[in-house]
């Protein structure tokens, strides 16, 4: 293993610091959340001893939550989780401070990408915060013998909570890990409108095409798709809905959008956005019915949704349009245009900034409040859903921080509600 700090490995570290630091400080002006949690952490130092290991999208609201996690105590090394979203500069911001070790780098191949998860598992944590799981998987694969140590870990995103069931239903998981993703203050905001606000707005940025009477087919109507679905109407953009999911597609029905099978849809979208975190979403049988000039794109955690080396094939040619897209040739001349490699576009596109800070503020403070509570309270081994206090604590915070008051449930109401002998 080879890796070294992203510090030792970058040409000019001092300004890349810099402007790492700027966009760090920009983010946390705007995250009242972490910012409370940060000051009573510094009080009360609650991971003092303790060391973190992350595997997260690094950019600036990262950064914010991981200097929070710092400021309580604990050791830090961090690197990505995916080899698109790393924000270098913020890497090297991250790496020059003090407890802090990153080791995140933009655009590694696979070998690096795993090579630096490995780098982090060296600090031999005590708790570990991922996206996508694939800390928990190299810990429980290569690494076994820390398992013992491990008090817990906390899982942002949908893929790696399915991913953590899976394992657990096989009796596979030894140590306790929060579905952070499940909680109402992170998957009904970040998912929903941070999701659909930051893919709509990389698309934009990385092709300065209009949204505008175009067809926008949503794969997936999940959390990700009714949030892409509703800001792409939002810009007046048709929307068709593609399901698998009964319940989920007579939703999108009954929010006015048309729902198709992909192979009809596929004839129809200007651009293809899926979200559903699953494989194959889009396949050589929808290629071949696509109109020329589509825009391909996927917000779903992983890089299987469109089938690219059935694209590959296909193409005759391929080339880059534009920093950001890739356009593949077909015979006849048909174009078809992937967005950052049908990685995660929001992240993944070379100008793109992932989720609006805000967005990210809330489901970091469900992460600080996860990760304190490993520090109080012993689980077992398994997936959990975090207590419903710490959701609420974190949506507290930040009505407090929004000046917004709401009302009290009164002893009346409270025993009403918990009655089951008021009849008419
Ligand atoms: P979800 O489980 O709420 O929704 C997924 C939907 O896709 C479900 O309704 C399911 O029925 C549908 N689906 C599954 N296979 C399908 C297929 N072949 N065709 C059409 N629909 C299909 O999950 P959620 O929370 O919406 O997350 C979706 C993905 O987005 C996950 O991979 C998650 O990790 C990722 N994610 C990405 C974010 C980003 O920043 N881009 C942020 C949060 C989550």
């Amino acid at each position: 293993m080879t890796t070294e700090p992203i510090t030792e490995r970058l040409d000019d570290p001092a300004s890349a610091r810099e402007s790492g630091r700027q966009k760090i400080d920009w983010a946390r002006q705007h995250m009242p959340i972490c910012a409370a949690l940060r000051e009573e952490f510094v009080e009360t130092q609650p991971l003092a001893g303790q060391r973190l290991g992350m595997a997260m999208h690094v950019e600036a609201t990262t950064a914010v939550l991981t200097e929070t996690l710092a400021a309580a105590g604990a050791e830090v090394a961090i690197t990505g989780c995916n080899p698109l979203s790393t924000h270098d500069d913020v890497s090297a911001a991250l790496d020059a401070q003090e407890g802090i070790t990153s080791y995140a780098e933009r655009d590694v191949d696979d070998e690096g990408y795993y090579d630096a998860i490995e780098a982090v598992i060296a600090h031999e944590p005590t708790i570990t915060v991922d996206d996508g799981m694939d800390m928990v998987a190299a810990i429980h694969d290569d690494h076994p013998e820390l398992i013992d140590s491990i008090l817990g870990g906390c899982e942002e995103t949908t893929t790696g909570v399915h991913r953590l069931r899976a394992m657990d239903d096989d009796d596979a998981l030894d140590y306790p890990v929060f579905a952070v993703n499940d909680t109402p203050m992170k998957r009904l905001f970040d998912n929903v409108h941070g999701t659909g606000e930051s893919s709509l707005a990389a698309i934009a940025m990385t092709t300065n095409l209009s949204w505008a009477g175009k067809t926008v087919v949503v794969a997936g109507y999940g959390f990700c798709g009714r949030g892409v679905a509703k800001k792409a109407a939002g810009q007046n953009a048709n929307v068709v809905v593609c399901e698998v999911d009964p319940r989920r597609a007579l939703e999108a029905h009954m929010e006015g959008y048309e729902v198709l099978p992909m192979a009809e849809a596929a004839a129809e979208g200007d651009v293809f956005i899926t979200t559903t975190g699953n494989r194959d979403v889009l396949t050589e049988e929808h290629f071949e019915r696509m109109k020329d000039g589509a825009l391909l794109a996927n917000a779903g955690h992983f890089d299987v949704e469109i089938d690219l080396d059935a694209l590959g094939e296909l193409a005759e040619s391929t080339r880059e349009a534009r920093p950001g897209v890739r356009e593949y040739e077909l015979s006849g001349g048909k174009r078809l245009n992937v967005l950052a490699e049908g990685r995660l576009v929001n992240l993944a596109a070379p100008i793109a900034l992932g989720h609006p800070v805000e967005v990210m503020d809330q489901s970091f403070g469900v992460q600080a409040v996860c990760v304190r509570e490993f520090t109080e309270e012993e689980y077992e081994p398994g997936v959990h859903e975090v207590p419903d206090a710490l959701d609420r604590e974190v949506a507290e915070i930040k009505l407090d921080a929004e000046g917004l008051a709401i009302d009290e449930l009164t002893e009346t109401q409270t025993e009403y509600m918990g009655s089951w002998d008021h009849g008419t």
